[in-house]
């Protein structure tokens, strides 16, 4: 399974989706989001976050373009609705992040494309109504069984 949609219909269920997305997730993944302001990027990631490490709180830095959480695997949250530059992205040591085996997941993914690994777990996500989002997966070049695992609980 290349691509997986999947609708929630309130913050809850998109913290559990990243709840249950995080635990299928192999060390070293790069997970890129995309999708406008309020569409539940840091709502997933806080859901992530909350597998890995109890007591994370998770917000869009407002300052920095990198935040972290936790400790093996150390989570990388980016959010770069602020990037200017590729030198931001030096500046933050985003090679070193991207290739360490942590789990990477990075806000407004579209700033940084040509910067992105090949291999990765894209979601795009949208809004559909107050209290609904879509979340399309798309897996590139990484094991098609966390799509089938999310797919099939
Ligand atoms: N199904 C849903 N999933 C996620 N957020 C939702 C949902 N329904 C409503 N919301 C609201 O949308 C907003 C999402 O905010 P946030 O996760 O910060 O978005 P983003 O990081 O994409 O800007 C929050 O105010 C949240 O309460
Ligand atoms: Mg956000």
């Amino acid at each position: 399974m290349k691509a997986l949609e999947i609708m929630t219909h309130s913050p809850e269920e998109t913290e559990k989706l990243g709840e249950r997305l995080a635990a299928l997730l192999p060390r070293g993944i790069v997970v890129a989001l995309y999708g406008d302001l309020a569409t539940g990027k840091t709502c997933l990631t806080r859901g992530m976050a909350g597998y890995f490490t109890k007591n994370a709180r998770v917000h869009s830095p407002t300052f920095t373009l990198v935040n972290e959480y936790g400790e093996d695997p150390v989570l990388y949250h980016l959010d770069l609705y602020r990037l200017s530059g590729a030198e931001d992205l030096l500046s933050i040591g985003y090679e070193e992040i991207i290739e360490s085996d942590g789990i990477c997941i990075i806000e407004w993914a579209d700033r940084a494309d040509s910067f992105l690994p090949e291999e990765r777990l894209d979601i795009f996500l949208e809004h559909r109504s107050e209290d609904s989002r879509s979340l399309r997966f798309e897996a590139r070049g990484i094991p098609d069984r966390i799509l089938e695992c999310l797919h099939n609980p």
